[in-house]
């Protein structure tokens, strides 16, 4: 555990390396023993049999079995390019995040993906994008794993394998590979109607982004920032596109998914490659941290809820430039392994049940689908900051730690008596009050609105943009076998917005249902001078 036996850092190996051992002057085997031939095995006799003993054969033919690793158990299909992000330092009063300072140039790698088709699916079909963020800053890596829609199906990670396998192709059929167009996926958001929101979303045309340079992106949760005199305040992250927001029309998308599956990837690498570099400004709503943990009556909490824009600007804190494009599609973008626990000091998280699930989730799949403990040590995962840790041995070790006392404090690597601990620069966890109450498996009645804020994004929809989602939720309904489910979604259009609803059951040929709950009173919002601004910082 000393400095000078640490794993290379990215930095120092170049990420990613660039071996090209098959443009060398020959072949050799995977033990640098030149090659002769290739092409050949070894036989008894020109016509065989061939002999067990040619090594060059098993070793070539034992490769390529398992050149496949299993591909995520969601976000299967993406594409990546690595880039820099400045910062303006307007966030410098809110957190102390040496990346946030002003002008700091910060590398990151971003991994664009769908959420439900398997790696090979199209990518204009229709569905949520991802949007993750490397950012491989100096005081250890922050990852920013995000969408391009700001809220999500479910409050509480315990029901992500439900919604998985409800928006998943068919366990029977293995169809479809489109997010919406069947009936799991229905039946689910039906009946979990905390999903309608993100569901109308889907429905609209950012179901259907035009290109991945012209999609923004949101982490979603509230996270906590907390500042060099231990002040706090709440977040929410936002990606805006240089290019502004597009959409395909779904005529278009239909026709792509045909004629170029890979239209997204082609997009991104093709711009990259001609110096068209995309372009994102990264902002911060910002809310006051208040016992509560609410703004202007939204629950923060709830990842169902986005605050509008009209009542917490979106403050712009840095810019985003892809600039390169992998060298090697499966040691980068494949191998890439994201975590939102993957925290410099100066973020924190926040009790956001949803959020809270995924800290488990994305370390627990990456032991599997990466093969064991050491991933970290994988180029594109390897932090730039210089890394001294106690983990040690385990599946695919690259490092040769030296050194034999591996714990701390000890008496013989030096490492008596343990130093208090580097409090200026360390990661603290923010001392959070936890709620005196009982262990309890419920939601909080906040969490129970479901339509308000599904018909404040219907009523904010110009004219064009509200028929094309009436045409999406009848193509994608339109698919659907049984009808019950059916009637279950037009019964929750209805408590979203009468005409919405009476235009889907038109195309369906199925009766209007009337609402079960009075319609949410969406155009008031409460007055600006109300709501305690805490931007620009002192
Ligand atoms: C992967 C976003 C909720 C489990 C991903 C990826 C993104 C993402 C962008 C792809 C990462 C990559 O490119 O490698 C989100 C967002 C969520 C959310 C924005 C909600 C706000 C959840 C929840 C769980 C979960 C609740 C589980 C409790 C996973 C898993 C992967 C994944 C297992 C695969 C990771 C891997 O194999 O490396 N998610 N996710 N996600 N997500 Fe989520």
């Amino acid at each position: 555990g000393t400095p000078e036996t640490r794993t290379p850092t990215g930095a120092e190996t170049g990420v990613p390396p660039t071996a090209k051992g098959q443009q060398g002057a020959y072949l050799t085997t995977a033990q640098g023993a030149r090659l002769r031939d290739t092409d050949h095995s070894l036989k008894a006799g020109a016509r065989g049999p061939v002999l067990l003993q040619d090594h060059h054969f098993r070793e070539k033919i034992m490769h390529f079995d398992h050149e496949r690793i299993p591909e995520r158990v969601v976000h299967a299909r993406g594409a990546g390019a690595h880039g820099v992000f400045t910062s303006y330092g307007t966030a410098e009063g809110l957190t102390r995040a040496g990346f946030l300072k002003k002008n700091v140039e910060t590398p990151v790698f971003v991994r664009f993906s769908t959420v439900l088709g398997s790696r090979g699916s199209a990518d204009t079909v229709r569905d949520t994008r991802g949007f993750a963020t490397k950012f491989y800053t100096e005081e250890g890596t922050f990852d920013l794993v995000g969408n391009n829609i700001p809220v999500f199906f479910i409050q509480d990670a315990i029901k992500f394998p439900d919604v998985i396998h409800a928006g998943k192709p068919h366990p029977d059929r293995e169809i479809p590979q489109a997010q919406s167009a069947h009936d799991t996926f229905w039946d689910f958001v039906s009946l979990h109607t905390e999903a309608q929101h993100h569901t109308i979303w889907n429905m609209s045309d950012r179901g259907i982004p035009r290109s991945y340079r012209t999609m923004e992106g949101f982490g979603v949760h509230t996270f906590r920032l907390v500042n060099d005199a231990g002040e706090t305040v709440l977040v929410k992250f936002h990606w805006k596109p240089k290019l502004g927001v597009h959409s395909l029309t779904w005529e278009e998308a239909q026709l792509l998914s045909g004629l170029d599956p890979d239209f997204h990837r082609r997009d991104l690498y093709d711009a990259i490659e001609s110096g068209a570099f995309p372009e994102w400004e990264l902002g911060l709503q910002v809310f006051p941290d208040t016992p509560e943990e609410t703004f202007a009556g939204v629950d923060l909490l709830d990842p169902t809820k986005i605050v509008p824009e009209e009542l917490a600007e979106v403050q712009p804190v840095g810019r985003l430039v892809l600039n390169r494009t992998p060298t090697n599609f499966f040691a980068e973008v494949e191998q890439v392994a994201f975590h939102l626990g993957h925290l410099p000091p100066g973020i924190d998280v926040t009790n956001d049940p949803l959020l809270q699930g995924r800290l488990f989730s994305y370390l627990d799949t990456q032991l599997t689908r990466l093969a064991g403990p050491n991933f970290h040590q994988i180029p594109v995962n390897r932090p730039h900051a210089p890394v001294n840790d106690m983990l040690r041995d385990g599946f695919h070790q690259q490092a040769v730690h030296a050194g034999v006392a591996p714990y701390r404090p000890n008496s013989l690597d030096g490492g008596n008596p343990f130093p208090a601990g580097d409090a200026e620069n360390a990661f603290v966890d923010v001392p959070v009050r936890v709620a005196e109450a009982p262990k309890i498996r419920q939601n909080p009645a906040s969490f129970d609105d479901h339509y308000s804020q599904v018909r404040l994004f219907w009523q904010s929809m110009t004219p064009v943009e509200k028929d094309h989602i009436i045409r999406a939720y009848t193509f994608e309904l339109g698919k659907v076998y049984e009808q019950a489910i059916k009637e279950r979604q037009l019964q929750c259009l209805a408590n979203v917005d009468p005409i919405l609803c009476a235009q889907v059951a038109t195309g369906l040929g199925l009766p209007v249902p009337e609402p079960t709950q009075p319609l949410a009173e969406v155009a008031a919002s409460p007055a600006l001078s109300q709501v305690g601004h805490v931007w620009p910082p002192d």
